[in-house]
């Protein structure tokens, strides 16, 4: 008797331990950033064949675009070229607010309005996880602003979700599909910024690269232009495997590959949240 008890004793410190709770953080951190938050489809050099796996987070995608001529940074652990100076302080401020250790406002493609509504855990996770990130020197170009960079949140994205608001499904699901930045992508833009009061998920935001053009599609419940029409199944098929309602296959840059390890029930979520999309036909 005595025995089991302290050999419970032992087992339930080991699991309370700091250090057990500092690994689920790293856990979920990295459940989070090369899942959903699709970090690496933009920090990741991209070679012929795809993303250099051996080379992540080291530097990505470049950007010449009228606000800014930009690249994804090396956010490595790396002290000179990464990020290995950022103090954990500093981090949440460039991730929340958009605003760089130099105080600079990152450019506007870096999607951190969308992470305004990350909450408290799901942040210190990203950081928990972006410290176990071996650092590789690489200097990536120094980014040219050509005019102040904004700062756009989505509409519901203004404040940190609590745990509490997560346990409701289409809450979750709108949390998610908010981090993910899914609507920056599947809103179309106009002269004040994307449209997501009038236009949300109505797709028609252009990308070009290897794949060539890239438009991107209705996502809301319209049954004839959207996905209102789809089963939960082939919705879920389109953004984990990238394959459409006809069979086709999708391309960049939708995350499809990031997106294959998203858990069943974060992708019910999402589905609940995509299908209270008003139709926009
Ligand atoms: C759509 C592309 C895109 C996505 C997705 C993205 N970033 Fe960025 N990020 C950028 C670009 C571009 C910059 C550089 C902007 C600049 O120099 O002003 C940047 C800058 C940063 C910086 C600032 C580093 C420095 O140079 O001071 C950090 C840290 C960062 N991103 C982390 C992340 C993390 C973590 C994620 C995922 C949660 C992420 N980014 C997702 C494009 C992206
Ligand atoms: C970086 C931009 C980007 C992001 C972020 C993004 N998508 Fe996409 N998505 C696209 C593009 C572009 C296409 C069309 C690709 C093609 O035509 O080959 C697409 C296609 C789709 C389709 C297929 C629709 C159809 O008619 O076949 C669905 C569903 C979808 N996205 C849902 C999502 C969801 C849900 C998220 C967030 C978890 C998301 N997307 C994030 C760019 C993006």
């Amino acid at each position: 008797m005595i025995r089991i008890g302290s050999l419970a004793l032992v087992i339930g410190a080991v699991l309370s331990s700091p250090v057990s709770a500092q690994s689920e953080l790293v856990e979920r951190g990295d459940y989070l950033v090369n899942g959903i938050l699709t970090c690496g489809n933009c920090h990741t050099p991209k070679g012929p064949s795809g993303e250099i796996r051996d080379k992540a987070f080291s530097g990505g995608t470049s950007w010449d675009q009228p606000p800014f001529k930009v690249t994804a940074s090396n956010i490595t652990q790396d002290k000179e070229t990464g990020i290995g100076n950022y103090t954990d302080a500093e981090l949440k401020q460039l991730l929340r607010k958009g605003v760089k250790r130099n105080g600079a406002r990152v450019a506007m493609i870096m999607p951190s309005g969308f992470y305004e509504i990350m909450t408290d855990r799901d942040l210190d996770a990203v950081i928990a996880y972006l410290r176990t990130i071996k650092p590789i020197r690489n200097a990536v170009p120094e980014p040219v602003y050509k005019m102040a960079q904004e700062h756009p949140v989505p509409p519901g994205g203004e404040s940190p979700y609590t745990e509490a608001v997560l346990s409701d499904k289409v809450q979750q699901g709108f949390y998610l599909v908010t981090i993910a930045h899914c609507m920056e992508c599947h809103t179309p833009m106009g002269p004040q910024g994307r449209e997501f009061a009038t236009s949300m998920g109505a797709g028609g935001g252009k990308f070009t690269g290897p794949w060539g053009v890239s438009v991107s599609r209705n996502i809301s419940s319209s049954k004839t232009k959207g996905i209102g029409g789809w089963t939960d199944d082939e919705i879920k098929r389109a953004i984990t495997q990238g394959v459409s309602k006809d069979g086709s296959k999708l391309n960049p840059p939708m995350g499809f590959h990031y997106y294959a390890t998203v858990s069943a029930a974060d992708l019910d979520a999402i589905v609940a949240y995509l299908r209270t999309v008003p139709p926009k036909e």
